[in-house]
């Protein structure tokens, strides 16, 4: 049954550029709608850039520009690297927008209209770089044995801030936090992210502060103009501007709560925490599903912004010789995220691993097979493919392979999805290994192999194309069909016997130019 699907990315800081761990988030989210228009369901994917608070507001100063000329600069660029990466969002938001100023307004106001905001002093410990208070217990000790803690993720030293600001009560939401979190399915995965936000729920809720005196960048708080929200309290509300709160009710309602967040582990707490709590102080349902994953890690460590290993995504689509870094293509960098990075743990990057996911799945497994069939169809059936056998022993395994790669792509784990996408490769090589229909002279037998394989070519190329936006499109050419293997829908299209036979088959040059192994 066809159904709405809303997925979403967390907004990123505009500090600075993209990163791969921003793009990690973004192709994973990409990819999902992908799949999910591939069978039918309504879909709109939305990312974009959070742009207020003390950290942009410092980054500025620090470069003697205005805070929207930093947010105007680092929006841009997320927006090139997501068109690099061919990422397709249907809404890129910024917060700067007058529409986000608005939504924020309309829905905090109804929070603080139903008596759930209250004046009050907090004095707390404060990382500028994640914006967030921490209590002294999340702190880590200074190595270099100064007196201040460290954030636990940044490991720097917090700032001691107190303001007399606006407070969310936050502490009377506790009962239906934690029942919604031990709700049936679980509104968080993994099971593991789940138990995280519970143990925040029942170690005991705090109120939380919601609005910056010290601060003018930020969407003003429409009962005093003295103060402006606190970053991550406009920040969360995007995921409802985006589809019309506070000024289009009927696309608001479409919408939510259908909605699938995809964040990092390192924002569990403001999105399975606070944004529910806020939802349901404005009289809204919590959102549907998030989806949490781990860090991309290079030598152990969390790339960041911060940390001297971030790596731009355009250092290795078109590589890197200063850093020894490949040329993977769009689809080599999308596959390599989706398939080697598992959705959840944390993983880490390695070039080599890089070329080798690569070379196996791209250049061999699927470029060979191609080149192959391609080249065989030229010398053995004068360049026309033929139809495949309605009895292959492919037809069973095609129709197993839907179904586990149906499964994963919903349960958000791309890397099973693509290594069900791959058995059908696999199972094909080994088929044409065995047939050596290049050593046997024209005929029905020779056909039939070749029908199979162009087949499971279409097939693949439908079932692979949420995370190749360029190959499956190459490959569909090739063998003579007309259209887009993306415009297509699962499972219909990719029943057994969709591939007409009679067609040009073009023999071309690699798809995947094997690349060499870094020593
Ligand atoms: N602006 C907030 C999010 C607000 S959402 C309402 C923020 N921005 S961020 O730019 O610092 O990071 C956002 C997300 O980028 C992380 O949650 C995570 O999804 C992704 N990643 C950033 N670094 C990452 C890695 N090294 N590895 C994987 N993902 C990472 O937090």
């Amino acid at each position: 049954m066809p159904g709405r699907f809303y997925v979403t990315t967390p907004i990123y800081y505009v500090n600075d550029a993209p990163h791969l761990g921003h793009a990690y988030s973004t192709i994973t989210a990409d990819a999902l709608a992908r799949w999910h228009r591939l069978v039918g369901d309504e879909v709109r994917f939305l990312t974009g850039t959070d742009e207020h608070g003390l950290k942009i507001q410092r980054v500025a100063d620090e470069r003697g520009i205005t805070p929207i000329e930093q947010a105007d600069w680092a929006s841009a660029r997320f927006g090139e690297a997501w068109a690099l990466l061919d990422v397709e969002p249907d809404d890129f938001l910024r917060t700067s927008e007058p529409r986000h100023h608005a939504a924020t307004q309309a829905l905090l106001q109804k929070v603080y209209d139903a008596g759930h905001i209250y004046s009050a002093t907090y004095s707390g410990w404060y990382c500028v770089s994640c914006e967030a208070y921490y209590t002294p217990d999340d702190l880590l000790a200074d190595p270099a044995g100064g007196e201040v803690g460290l954030c636990p993720i940044h490991e720097r030293p917090v700032e001691q801030l107190t303001e007399e600001n606006w407070f969310f009560r936050l502490s009377a939401f506790t009962e239906r936090l934690e029942a919604w979190l031990t709700s049936d399915p679980s509104p968080v995965r993994p099971a593991g992210k789940r138990n995280e936000a519970l143990g925040v729920v029942r170690g005991g809720l705090q109120d939380i502060s919601i609005t910056r005196r010290s601060l003018t960048w930020g969407v003003p708080v429409p009962w005093d103009a003295a103060q402006v929200f606190y970053v991550w309290f406009d920040a969360l509300i995007n995921y409802a501007t985006s589809i019309g709160y506070g000024t289009d009710p009927e696309q608001f309602d479409r919408w939510w709560p259908h909605v699938h967040h995809i964040i990092g582990k390192d924002i569990i707490r403001f999105h399975c925490v606070y944004w529910p709590a806020m939802l349901m102080a404005a009289g809204e349902d919590p959102p549907h599903q998030l989806d949490v994953h781990g860090f991309l890690l290079v030598g152990g460590a969390k790339m960041s912004k911060t940390a001297a290993n971030k790596v731009a995504p355009v250092q290795l689509v078109g590589g890197d010789p200063e850093h020894d870094f490949p040329a993977l293509g769009v689809d080599g960098l999308r596959h390599h995220f989706l398939h080697d990075q598992r959705f959840g743990p944390d993983g880490d990057l390695s070039v080599e691993g890089m070329v080798v996911r690569y070379n196996t799945d791209l250049a061999n497994n699927l470029g060979n097979l191609l080149a192959r069939v391609s080249t065989v169809v030229a010398k053995q059936c004068n360049g026309t493919g033929p139809a495949p056998r309605p009895d292959s022993p492919l037809a069973a395994i095609a129709a197993e392979v839907v179904v586990a790669t149906s499964a994963a792509w919903s349960a958000v784990a791309p890397s099973e999805a693509l290594d069900a996408t791959w058995r059908l490769l696999r199972e094909t090589n080994s088929l044409l290994e065995e047939a050596e229909p290049w050593k046997v002279d024209p005929g029905p037998d020779v056909d039939g192999v070749l029908g199979d394989a162009l087949e499971v070519l279409r097939i693949v190329a439908i079932l692979a194309s949420p995370a190749l936006t360029r190959a499956p499109t190459e490959i569909w050419r090739r063998i003579g069909l007309t259209g887009d293997p993306a415009a297509c829908r699962v499972p219909d299209d990719v029943a057994w016997g969709g591939y007409p036979g009679g067609l040009p088959v073009e023999k071309g040059t690699p798809l995947f130019p094997r690349l060499k192994v870094p020593d």
